[in-house]
Order: structure tokens, then C-alpha cells, then sequence
């Protein structure tokens, strides 16, 4: 059996949680390989919505238990009040569906106060601020603490170790003291010692008979290795990370779905080329609610970039495009591309639809289709709309598994 993987294919925010939301329907696992609470889902049912940021957004079906793998990193604390509030909107998230792997990371204070100082001084590319980049720094380092240390009798020790080498001058030193910091690990033995998984390798049984959906987080072009350096996260957000983030057996796993928005957006410092400074961008800004899900920070808007897609598909090797919110450049005139360097305009679309719910109007097809010329891969689903109901197929709904 192959497990499908999906992932972001810009600067993440590019509608993933919904295509996982539907996919998780079939799922008996929803699994998370990389980042942390950086990541926000939004999932939006009737007039409910949910915001996730570490749970994986299998969360909604009850059959779907969820796991927060290897390649993460933990905030306890931020961790408890997501599933507080995921449980506040009539959800059950018990230890029965939701594991964090023994050996995930975790954030505390002292990384936040980290990540923020960093931010003021000039290296600062525009992070959520949420520590990821210095908890992956001191995982990195031999020093981070993991969740699966969290019951050891030298966690005071290791602690103390941790704040002595990484004590800076200007970090705020409200949150370096060992007090603030003792206190959200006290949260995490309490909060996370039944929901630890031990198992070393947690799917390596489980994937021959039990379906799995591998969620990325963020998006390819902000892969530690292969995305634009340095304005990117601190991860791996590529589908080939997958298997070492979770872990997963390597021979279990694809296709991979890529999702990629209509248009740009960005959040945080780094180039962006067909950025739109105009009316046009902020209209579309407005429309498609483009404001950060964990920060609420306006995202940067800018034609789609057909080449950095091109770049995105070819690493991350997709075989499937799900494109989002072609529904927000309704009404717009002309709808710009980049291919080749050069910005090229098609007719915009003035309806989604030529016969509703079964055709999408010819501009949008013409768009399209001039995506999977270049691509060299269909677009097999179009997002319509905002509702989890909001996406057409336009080819069969891929048989996963
Ligand atoms: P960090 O992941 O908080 O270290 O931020 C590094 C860069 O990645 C910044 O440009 C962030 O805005 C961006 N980033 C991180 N997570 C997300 C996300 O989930 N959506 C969009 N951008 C993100």
C-alpha cells in the first residue's frame, strides 16, 4: 500500500489543510513530518472554524488519529491550548488520536526570546517568532531537549546546560530565566505523558495494512535546503522528508499531491517577483483574507510564478496539482503569470463558472491549462470557494489507496 503525501509547492499558506481535511476522511492516520506551530490550518466548516498549528489537520474525523512526527518540534505549552480550543469546538482529542514521537523537539521559552532577538538585528528574515529556527539550531547543536527526555532525572541539568551556552546579551531575560523555562517543561511532563509515542519505528508495521496521509507543513520554495535561502524556515518541507520526519517507511510512501495558490503570497522578508504594490493586491489581499494565521501579519501578494513552480514540482517530484483560491481573482480583468522570466497576462475570469458545479468558465480552463503546459502535470482540482465543500475535481479524485 503507498501513502499519499501533500505539500505546499510556494511560500506555504497555500490551502493545504482543506486537501488534507478531505483526504483525511479515508485516513486512519494523519501524520505531521516537519516544523512547528509556525504552520496554522484553516479549516472552515458551515460557520465553524478551526485553526490548527501543530495537530495535523486529520482532526476533524473522528476514525483519524494523528502524529506528530520525528522531524517536528514541540511548544508544550502553545501545544496544550491548540487542542484545548480544538476540544472547545466539540472535537475529542484524546491520547487515543493524537501521538507526538518520543523524539521531537522541544521549543521553550529561551528559543522564543531567541527567535525574537535574532528578528530585531539585521539577519532577521521575518519569522513567525514562534523559536522554531533556534530549537532546530540547538536540536542541530546536540543540545535541544526532546520530549522523550522529559522524564529524565538529568532534564534540570540539561537545561541549565542549554540556557548557559545559548545566554545572550540581548535576549529579553523575562523568558531566559530557568524558572520560565522549568515551568513549560513541568507543562509538558504533565500535559504530553499520554500522548508520547516510544516506538522506534511507529509505521513500519502499521503502513502495510492501516492508511496514512503525510501532511507537510509550509512549502517547498521554504525548504531549509532547497528553497530560497536565506528567507526560508528552518525544515524540510519537501515530500522526500516524509520518511526521515516521521519516520516512514520510504517504500510506503506517494503520490504526492502538491497544492499551490492561484496567486503569491509570502510572509516574512525575501524576493518575490511579480509582487503587486497596487490596488490589484490589495484587492486581492482583502478578498482572499491573506493576513498570517498564526501571526495575522498581511502576506505579501504577487502574480503566480509559473518558473519557481516549475522549480517547486521538479523538487518535491509531484505528480498531481491541487490549485486553491482561483475563486479570489474573480472579477479581475487580466490575470498575470510568470513564465521565463517574462510577466504575461490572460483573460481573467469574470465567474468561476460556464456550467456550475460541472465546467469551470473558459478563461479559468485557458489558466489552467497553461499551468500544466508548463508543469508537464495535470491540475486535478481546483479550490472554488472557502467551505471544505469548495473544491472541483476536474479529474477523478486520485484513488490514494
Ligand atoms: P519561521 O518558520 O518562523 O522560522 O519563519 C521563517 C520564514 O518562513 C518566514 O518568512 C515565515 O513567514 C515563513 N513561514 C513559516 N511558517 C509559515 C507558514 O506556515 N506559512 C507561511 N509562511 C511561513
Amino acid at each position: 500500500m503507498k501513502h499519499p503525501i501533500v505539500v505546499g509547492l510556494q511560500y506555504g499558506d497555500e490551502g493545504k489543510g482543506k486537501i488534507t481535511d478531505i483526504l483525511a476522511q479515508k485516513a486512519d492516520w494523519v501524520i505531521r513530518f516537519n516544523g512547528g506551530n509556525n504552520a496554522g490550518h484553516t479549516i472552515k466548516i458551515g460557520n465553524q472554524k478551526i485553526v490548527t498549528h501543530s495537530v495535523p489537520s486529520g482532526v476533524l474525523y473522528p476514525q483519524a488519529k494523528n502524529f506528530i512526527g520525528a522531524g517536528c518540534v514541540v511548544d508544550p505549552v502553545a501545544l496544550m491550548k491548540e487542542c484545548e480550543e480544538i476540544r472547545a469546538s466539540g472535537v475529542s482529542l484524546g491520547p487515543d488520536r493524537l501521538k507526538v514521537d518520543y523524539r521531537a523537539h522541544l521549543t521553550l521559552p529561551l528559543h522564543r526570546a531567541l527567535d525574537r532577538a535574532r528578528e530585531q538585528t539585521r539577519q532577521g528574515v521575518g519569522t513567525t517568532q514562534r523559536g522554531i529556527g533556534p530549537t532546530y539550531v540547538t536540536k542541530v547543536d546536540r543540545l535541544g531537549i526532546r520530549v522523550g527526555d522529559l522524564w529524565q532525572e538529568s532534564l534540570q541539568e540539561r537545561l541549565k546546560a542549554l540556557m548557559e551556552i545559548y545566554a545572550e546579551k540581548d535576549v529579553e531575560e523575562s523568558a531566559f530565566t530557568f524558572d520560565e523555562n522549568w515551568a513549560a517543561l513541568k507543562v509538558a511532563q504533565e500535559g504530553l505523558k499520554d500522548f508520547v509515542s516510544w516506538e522506534l519505528t511507529p509505521f513500519y508495521e502499521a503502513f502495510q495494512k492501516q492508511r496514512c496521509l503525510l501532511e507537510g507543513a509550509q512549502g517547498v520554495l521554504l525548504d531549509i535546503d532547497h528553497g530560497i535561502y536565506p528567507y526560508v524556515t528552518s525544515s524540510c518541507t519537501l515530500a522526500s522528508s516524509a520518511a526521515a520526519g516521521t519516520p516512514f517507511p520510504l517504500s510506503g510512501l506517494g503520490p504526492v499531491l502538491g497544492v499551490a495558490k492561484a496567486y503569491l503570497t509570502r510572509v516574512g522578508q525575501g524576493p518575490l517577483k511579480t509582487e503587486l504594490f497596487d490596488e490589484v493586491g490589495e484587492r486581492i489581499r482583502k478578498k482572499g483574507g491573506e493576513f498570517g494565521a498564526t501571526t495575522g501579519r498581511p502576506r505579501r501578494i504577487g502574480w503566480l510564478d509559473l518558473d519557481e513552480l516549475k522549480m517547486a514540482v521538479r523538487l518535491t517530484d509531484c505528480t498531481a496539482v491541487v490549485l486553491s483560491k482561483a475563486d479570489v481573482l474573480v472579477g479581475e480583468s487580466r490575470v498575470g503569470v510568470l513564465h521565463r522570466g517574462s510577466l504575461e497576462f490572460l483573460p481573467g475570469w469574470q465567474d468561476m463558472w460556464r456550467v456550475p458545479g460541472e465546467k469551470l468558465s473558459q478563461e479559468l480552463e485557458t489558466f489552467l491549462q497553461k499551468i500544466e503546459a508548463v508543469l508537464g502535470i495535470p491540475v486535478v482540482a481546483v479550490g472554488t470557494g472557502m467551505d471544505r465543500k469548495d473544491l472541483f475535481w476536474r479529474q477523478a479524485q486520485p484513488a490514494c489507496w
